[in-house]
């Protein structure tokens, strides 16, 4: 028997995101680590380091993503850096590529696919023209819950008593880790940008029949609101400027800490559904908290990641450190906590990634590809169009191939 094909990976970007996927790979077969490059070299190769840490791959830093592209051991690529690199990352990725410097059996992107619907396009065409395998890295489509969740309520629920029609999805935590995040004109965006591009995928994913394409689904009305609870009050403008720096003033440039959509979809019945997506940068739990529900004429199912089957008790003489060891944005370090066992594999890292490499592997399209990036885009802008002009837009919207939103724009007054 011949030993089965491995793949080599490497990591465009070194920072929160690479981390993640490094360490979800301990549940990931058939695929090394092998390559890391970020700007900062120091930080390249402590990433590196830490793949080789957990022994999941020979990784070192590269000087280069055209060195990348151009090393025949590295077979595919991993797009985490920020968003508002991405269209200059694929650009290099795909003039080494035409240059002739090297061949890649795929490319897997982290969300948002880009800042907005021109850049998404420009990603698609970039790649198409490439002509390789492409993946749009969704992570909570993977949530192991959520996956079982859905096929049992489709396979049981939905197979006896009728399709679901309604689907809710919300990502909450209390703010981003770094200061570009919160730069609108670096992210995109606020909340809305950062994090709705999950619970739309979410909810577009909740109600597709497993048996069909997603395209059986038809978006054709959205209807949204952003706004800024919480971080434009002076007290958290002073706190964010202390922690992100003087560039982030939400005095002057604030993104919104809040948005939710309601998006009317048809299905391929003509059945209308309705997916509820709501996002905040607001919540103070215990940490981040993902949920999601899906409902249907008899049955329904209901996630929530905090609803963790561990709680560890620390009394008030415990006064530790501030720390994420608990849970990714964590806000406490006393009382009761929820223990999430491993969060790689609780988000849907550790799925993802698996799904992604044997897909690369066979050469055939990942469930989720660029098409899906800019269908996830294309409503995100819808819904800050929708939110600007404070009314109900039929989709897609007039002019959304050219929309900025106001607050990329840094005009955007709450
Ligand atoms: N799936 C998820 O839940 C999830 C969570 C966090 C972030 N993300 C996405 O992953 C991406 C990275 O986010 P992060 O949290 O790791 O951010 P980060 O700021 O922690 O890390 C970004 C990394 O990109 C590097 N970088 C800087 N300039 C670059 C350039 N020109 N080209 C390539 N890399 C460059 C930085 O040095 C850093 O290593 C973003 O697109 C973000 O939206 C996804």
């Amino acid at each position: 028997m011949s030993a089965p094909k491995r793949l080599g990976v490497a990591f465009i970007g070194s920072g929160f995101m690479t981390r993640f996927h490094i360490q979800s790979w301990l549940a990931v077969r058939d695929a090394d680590i092998l390559g890391v490059w970020s700007p900062n070299p120091k930080h390249a190769a402590a990433t590196a380091t830490y793949a080789r840490s957990l022994g999941v791959g020979p990784a070192r830093a590269y000087k280069s993503i055209t060195e990348l592209v151009a090393d025949p051991a590295i077979d595919a690529l991993w797009i985490c850096g920020p968003n508002h690199k991405r269209v200059e990352n694929l650009e290099e990725i795909v003039a080494a590529l035409e240059s002739g410097r090297g061949t890649l059996k795929g490319i897997a992107c982290e969300k948002p696919l880009a800042r907005n619907v021109a850049e998404a396009r420009r990603c698609l065409a970039l790649i198409k023209r490439a002509g390789v395998p492409h993946g749009y890295l969704e992570d909570q489509l993977f949530v192991p819950a959520l996956a079982k969740g859905r096929s049992l309520a489709w396979a049981r629920g939905a197979a006896i008593s009728g399709r679901p029609y309604l689907a809710r999805a919300a990502e909450e935590h209390s703010g981003p880790h770094m200061p570009w995040f919160w730069q609108g004109a670096e992210q995109g965006g606020g909340v809305l940008n950062d994090m709705m591009c999950h619970s739309v995928e979410v909810v577009r994913h909740l109600l597709t029949d497993p048996a069909k394409p997603r395209r059986s689904l038809r978006p054709v009305k959205v209807t949204a609101q952003i706004h800024s609870l919480k971080w434009t009050r002076p007290e958290y403008v002073r706190r964010l400027k202390e922690s992100m720096g003087a560039a982030v003033d939400y005095a002057k440039r604030p993104s919104e800490d809040f948005a939710r959509a309601t998006i009317e979809f048809v299905d391929d019945a003509g059945r209308p559904l309705i997916g509820e997506v709501t996002t905040s940068w607001g919540f103070v739990g215990a940490g981040l908290r993902l949920s999601c529900e899906l409902l249907g004429p008899e049955y329904s199912f209901a996630y929530n990641s905090l609803n963790t089957g561990g709680q560890l008790f620390l009394s008030r003489r415990v006064t530790g450190a501030a720390g994420e060891d608990l849970v990714e944005k964590q806000n406490a370090e006393q009382g009761l906590m929820p223990v999430v066992g491993n969060e790689a594999a609780e988000y849907g890292y550790e799925a993802e990634n698996r799904h992604f490499v044997r897909s690369f592997l066979d050469g055939t399209a990942p469930a989720l590809t660029f098409d899906d990036g800019l269908a996830v885009v294309e409503l995100l802008m819808s819904a800050y169009m929708s939110a600007e002009q404070g009314r109900t837009l039929s989709f897609p919207p007039k002019g959304l191939e050219k929309f900025i939103p106001a607050v990329a724009r840094g005009t955007w007054k709450p």
